[in-house]
């Protein structure tokens, strides 16, 4: 582990607030819920009945009056949205302008019939019309889907069928590394015939010519006519927010369930700790809102507060690698939120870059997603942050709602350590524990479990509360596995080392092996197939498949390999792409009939390989290894 420390902070040194969480984490947690506006107050702080929690019971509120109405009074003028298209386009969106769009879209949505607790598929490329319509479900009490523009045509009726969404709001495009995605066609070709999609509202971003069908409905020609006069709901704390599909071990996305008053309770306060948000910051989160950092930290943190936010609809490197560097000029970002893998990206292309431009303004750095290499973080202060800036490396999930692990230099001054997310936020208990659930010793690598409920955490898995168990609570009695291997140093300080199940992280995107599998395996030539993850410079981790053939399968490697990729980009989208395909007459499976994916791993990592004694067939060891060296010496050929 790095040795480094970097003390530098904000100036933030208030120790009252982990000592009362200490103290007492409930009555902490009812302190912090306070800062929201609410219509009624809560009578219960949480209800918790392992393990499903509910946190303010008898509270109502509304995220979108916490988010919009609450401003209307003081900061109506002030810039909620500085949007830059990826074609350098922009706009400026005010927090009374959006109030307006909200109120109008979710007057839309009720004349076409959406009541509370109804669901909302939106498909939109980064343009301020997704927050707006996010903001419109809550609203109303619907419960907002957001489905990644990058995903395809299966995946998008995959979500919309299980979330059995009554309407589906999309663009005619969008426009990502200077191409267009055909949004609305993706529509048409999965989703509009879908018997209870009632109806389609369509966004113009690129005025491009699309096909108009029954259900279609133009959101220009919708929200000429719509009053501006709607009321927020008055919901209960424990109502539903959203449903954010997200990728586990099983072969179907799981629909993670987010509720309103803890959510936005965890959200406002970690912003808060976590960003120092001030009401003169400039802010900018570069991710996608499909993404659960986009619906936490774009859209709902940012709101809430009430803050100047940048948002930025295409690829980081577009038209090249200076857009981000060149965006934090443009509009004097003060705080900066990426990922590791944008950073490896952009650190390739050399100091000189971002040398060049002024990013005198920046105040504070972030990362999510993936862990973050020490010498890119040393690259992120230096060179990006002139040695000024603190570093957040915030570890979180779609299902914790929030930051749980992260500097906070909102209230404190702590050392940083390259490569550490360092200490859980306060009110929360977090241990690394071995295979038995016993805590390990410091500097031991062992399994990440949380041991207390906290706000932010999810209400269940949709339609799947037996899976929510499951998956989170059966693999120690009484804690919350988030599927993170770890190491706590003697500092205290958490390391987080990555995923400890079938899941992978692939430029910071999750994409579960069983997903992919299923898709290998819908090809007609194709028996079995496992795949793994291998260490990438850029992307942090990066596919490979090993597939097995039916008998008497004639299709060449390369046809098949450029079959199978089409596939998963139907089927799942792009960014699910192996990079490398092996084809392999037997997989290595226990006697059970489990693959060992462990043992396809340490192949693919030229490590040793463990033990492997409970294999059916020894032999398939040594075939999957020549074949994989032959490959690679292959590779390595046509690179020199
Ligand atoms: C990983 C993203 C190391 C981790 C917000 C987690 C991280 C998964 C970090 C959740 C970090 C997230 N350091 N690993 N700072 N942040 N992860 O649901 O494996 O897309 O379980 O949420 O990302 O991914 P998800």
């Amino acid at each position: 582990m790095h040795s480094e420390k970097f003390e530098i902070g904000l100036g933030n040194n208030d120790s009252s607030i982990r000592e009362s969480a200490k103290k007492d984490y409930l009555s902490f947690w009812d302190e912090c819920a306070k800062s929201l506006s609410w219509f009624e107050p809560w009578s219960k702080t949480l209800q918790w009945n392992p393990p499903f929690a509910k946190w303010f019971v008898g509270g109502k509120l509304n995220a979108s009056y916490n988010a919009l109405d609450v401003h209307q009074k003081s900061k109506s003028d002030k810039t909620a949205i500085l949007w830059e298209g990826e074609d350098g386009t922009d706009r400026k969106i005010t927090y009374g302008e959006m109030f307006e769009q909200v109120k109008k879209l979710a007057n839309v949505l009720k004349s076409l019939g959406v009541k509370k607790g109804d669901r909302v598929t939106i498909y939109l490329p980064m343009i301020p019309e997704l927050p707006i319509s996010m903001l419109a479900c809550a609203r109303i009490g619907a419960v907002h889907t957001v489905v990644f523009s990058g995903f395809s045509a299966n995946s998008l009726s995959d979500r919309v069928e299980d979330s059995q969404s009554k309407i589906i709001i999309t663009a005619d495009g969008g426009y990502r590394k200077g191409k267009i995605i055909n949004l609305k066609e993706i529509v048409d070709e999965s989703a509009s015939s879908i018997q209870f999609v009632k109806n389609v509202i369509v966004y113009q971003r690129t005025g491009q010519e699309i096909q108009i069908n029954e259900k279609d409905l133009m959101w220009s020609d919708v929200m000429d006519t719509s009053s501006d006069v709607c009321d927020a709901e008055k919901l209960d704390s424990n109502d539903s927010l959203y449903i954010l599909y997200t990728s586990g071990t099983t072969g179907k996305p799981k629909g993670v369930l987010h509720g309103i008053g803890g959510y936005l309770t965890h959200v406002y306060s970690t912003y808060k700790w976590a960003f120092d948000i001030k009401d003169h910051d400039v802010y900018f989160c570069t991710a996608d809102i499909g993404w659960v950092t986009g619906h936490s930290y774009v859209v709902y943190g940012p709101l809430l507060h009430g803050a100047t936010q940048v948002m930025y609809e295409g690829a980081p490197d577009h038209p090249n690698s200076s857009r981000m560097w060149d965006i934090i000029q443009k509009y004097n970002v003060t705080i900066f939120y990426t990922t590791p893998t944008a950073l490896r990206m952009l650190m390739k292309f050399g100091d000189d870059i971002p040398n060049s431009f002024d990013l005198s303004t920046l105040r504070l750095l972030g990362t999510v997603g993936e862990p973050i290499n020490p010498q890119v973080w040393k690259w992120y202060f230096d060179v990006i942050g002139k040695k000024k800036c603190p570093i957040i490396d915030t570890w979180w999930q779609t299902e914790t709602g929030g930051i749980l692990i992260s500097p906070l230099p909102g209230i404190e001054t702590i050392p940083l350590k390259p490569g550490s997310a360092t200490l859980p936020i306060p009110g929360l208990d977090i241990s690394v524990v071995d295979e038995s659930g016993n805590e390990v010793e410091a500097e031991t690598k062992g399994s990440l479990i949380i041991k207390n409920p906290w706000p932010g955490m999810l209400l269940g898995l949709w339609k799947n509360m037996e899976k929510y168990k499951n998956v989170y609570w059966s693999k120690f009695e009484s804690l919350y596995y988030p599927g993170d291997y770890a190491i706590k140093d003697s500092d205290g300080y958490l390391w987080l080392l990555g995923r400890s199940d079938d899941v992978l992280k692939v430029a910071g995107h999750r994409i579960g092996t069983a997903e992919l599998e299923s898709s290998i395996i819908s090809h007609n030539d194709v028996a079995e197939s496992a795949v793994c993850g291998i260490p990438d410079d850029v992307k942090g981790e990066s596919i490979i498949a090993f597939v097995v053939l039916k008998e008497n399968v004639h299709t060449s490697d390369d046809t098949l390999r450029s079959e199978l990729r089409d596939t998963i980009r139907t089927q799942i989208g792009p960014i699910a792409t192996p990079s490398q395909f092996y084809v392999v007459s037997k997989l290595p499976k226990t006697r059970s009939g489990k693959i060992m994916r462990r043992l396809l791993k340490s192949i693919a990592n030229n490590e040793t390989i463990g033990d492997v004694s409970t294999l059916e067939d020894g032999t398939v060891v040594s075939e999957i290894q020549s074949t994989f060296n032959e490959l690679q010496k292959n590779i390595q050929n046509q690179k020199n």
